[in-house]
């Protein structure tokens, strides 16, 4: 994970560095620091977050002039983050000094030979080995900075986003990738290098993504000039961003994680937008129309996913199966790809993830790839690696989500592939032409639903206040609003720290019925729908045992309210589309809860937005 940045230009490089970096923290956040280029390297760098880097070098006084300079914020995977773990590194002369993303696989190898050849480390990263590589061939061989950083990266093993500074060349920004995203930002006599386009935008809108294995060599006032490991040159291809500054701001919300609830009705519209005409009823997916014969032929399905993502691929799987017919396995990324999964030729392989960059979804990705299946991918950020590595896809548009617990991005994934399956479903002859048009009319009214959902906050932070410290809920759900059970109760670990478990309704039976008692509150999703008569039966089953219900139920439903303990009444819609409206009163609660307790909800103790890491 980490977040990088550098600048290069007539600007004042600290205070880009450190706006930088505070967008970046959601990729990590236990350590941050900065290097500044003005005649010598100033190198500040301490555990902690962002703010507390910026206090130390006010309180110190610090140098911050430079018109060069680079910055990261951590999260640690070698050696515990603490200041000298902390980057960026300088090599053991102090004439280079190097940020670093990713993990280098064969550190300890090249940190061997190098000790052998008399180097000493301060730290123990992977990162200070690296630069050291980088510093002994460049006085060996006696070649220049690109071409050592070249011969190094052959070297290594792993993945990497990195930005070299060399103090003998005040105008040059070394920056390579592999694994690890980097984005160049495009100025005039001008570069911004960094994790994602965040840093970049409100400075220009052109960028270039990095390959793997490519290095760039940034020069000021020069043109970009791109090679790759093998020596080759590359053309850079300009892409403009299509994001805008204000989505990177909280917007009068007290946290991120709030503002993305409330932005759902808006995210859910635009992952629709131009895809379906209410009048028309056409579902049109762009991004996989020239796969689409391929799809519709498919024996069967594999969704690949981590996380909350990997909640949205399961709610994929009842919808594929249900309107398309066609077997689906959900499967974990990181597990998928160190097993021997039978992949087919005609297999269709699904990719969710929000960030684009998780490394195992990425791996698995490269893995059906090799077999030969057809890779689509649902990404939520643009150009990113994920959606570069897929034959096909259809991005989300959610916007850019910085609360590191996912919200939008999970009702925005359900309803791409919701798209997908409705669009693929009718053309395999497998719905109505009436159902068809019905589901596709009831997908346009649902933003207006979640909008009557997000009324009901003051009611769910009045329940959280009752339940802010409990130590262990339960989640339960059937069918479609299972897979939201597992989705609730990942959000409440996440951001409270509070032991949750989501369950499907009957499994409850099999185990976690032992741990109900009036301690234990029981959050039961019953919406109206083909399992509401027995999720009734799973309700009553909780509370023989003296649990403690808060039900999720359809409005006006009177059966669960006798039962319940506290209830939420949330609109009808057809059960394929519950998801997108009963995960929300899930993620007020959980934000609600964690507020309340004090977390920091936007930023959870050892957790990272993107996980660049296997
Ligand atoms: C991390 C994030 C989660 C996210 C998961 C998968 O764990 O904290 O919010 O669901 O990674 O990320 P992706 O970007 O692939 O959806």
């Amino acid at each position: 994970m980490c977040g990088i940045v550098a600048y290069i230009g007539n600007q004042e490089a600290y205070p880009i560095l450190i706006k930088g970096l505070q967008r970046l923290e959601y990729r990590g956040y236990d350590s941050a620091g900065v290097a500044l280029l003005n005649g010598k390297i100033n190198l500040y760098k301490c555990k902690g977050k962002v703010d507390e880097l910026e206090k130390f070098i006010q309180k110190n006084n610090k140098n911050t002039e430079g018109k060069l300079g680079m910055g990261h914020t951590r999260w640690a995977t070698h050696g515990l983050p603490n200041d000298v773990n902390a980057h960026p590194h300088f090599s053991e002369s102090n004439s280079l000094v190097i940020i670093h993303n990713g993990i280098i696989e064969n550190y300890n190898t090249l940190r061997r030979g190098l000790e052998k050849r008399g180097y000493k480390f301060k730290s123990e990263t992977d990162t200070e080995v690296l630069i050291n590589l980088i510093e002994d061939i460049e006085k060996n061989e006696k070649v220049e900075l690109s071409e050592a950083v070249r011969i190094a990266l052959n070297e290594v093993i792993g993945a990497y986003a990195i930005v070299i500074i060399s103090k003998k060349d005040p105008d040059l920004l070394i920056g390579a990738k592999k694994g690890s995203p980097l984005v160049i930002g495009v100025g005039k006599d001008e570069y911004f290098l960094a994790s994602d386009a965040t840093p970049i935008v409100e400075y220009t809108k052109d960028v270039v993504y990095l390959e793997d294995e490519e290095i760039a060599i940034v020069h000021k006032g020069k043109d970009l000039k791109i090679i790759n490991i093998k020596n080759q040159e590359k053309t850079p291809y300009i892409h403009q961003l299509e994001m805008e500054l204000e989505q990177l701001e909280k917007g009068g919300y007290d946290h991120f994680m709030l503002k993305e609830i409330y932005e759902q009705p808006r995210s859910i519209k635009d992952s629709m937008r131009g895809r379906i005409s209410l009048d028309r009823s056409i579902v049109a997916l762009g991004g996989i129309k020239n796969y689409e014969q391929k799809f519709v032929n498919a024996k069967r399905i594999t969704i690949v996913a981590c996380g909350t993502s990997w909640h949205a691929g399961l709610v994929g799987e009842y919808l594929f199966e249900e309107l398309a017919r066609i077997p689906v396995e959900v499967e974990y990324a990181s597990e998928f790809r160190y097993r021997k999964p039978v992949i087919y030729k005609d297999d269709i392989v699904i990719a969710i993830s929000q960030s684009g960059e998780t490394a195992d979804t990425l791996a698995a990705i490269e893995l059906a790839k090799e077999k030969g299946a057809t890779i689509v991918g649902i990404c939520n950020v643009v150009g990113s690696s994920i959606a570069r590595a897929t034959d096909a896809g259809s991005y989300t548009h959610a916007g850019p989500e910085i609360g590191v617990a996912s919200t939008k991005a999970f009702t925005a994934q359900v309803t791409v592939l919701m798209l997908m399956a409705l669009s693929i479903g009718y053309k395999r002859g497998e719905i109505s032409e009436l159902k068809y048009n019905q589901l596709i009319y009831e997908l346009g009214k649902i933003p207006e639903k979640v909008k009557k959902v997000l009324e009901l906050n003051d009611k769910i932070k009045y329940i959280s206040d009752i339940f802010k410290d409990a130590r262990n809920f339960l989640y339960l759900g059937r069918g479609y609003n299972f897979p939201v059970a597992l989705e609730g109760a990942l959000k409440l670990k996440e951001i409270s720290y509070i032991h949750a478990e989501g369950y499907p309704a009957a499994e409850m039976k099999h185990g976690p019925i032992a741990l109900i008692d009036e301690e234990m509150p029981v959050v039961v999703i019953a919406t109206k729908g083909a399992s509401y008569e027995k999720i009734v039966s799973n309700i009553q089953e909780v509370k023989a045992r003296k649990g403690v219900i808060i039900a999720l139920v359809t409005e006006g439903d009177q059966n669960v309210k006798e039962m319940a303990d506290y209830v939420i009444e949330i609109p009808e819609a057809d059960e394929v589309m519950m998801p997108l409206l009963s995960v929300i009163p899930l993620q007020l609660l959980s934000y609600h809860i964690a507020v309340m307790r004090g977390c920091n909800v936007d930023q959870p103790r050892n957790l990272a937005k993107s996980v660049t890491v296997e």
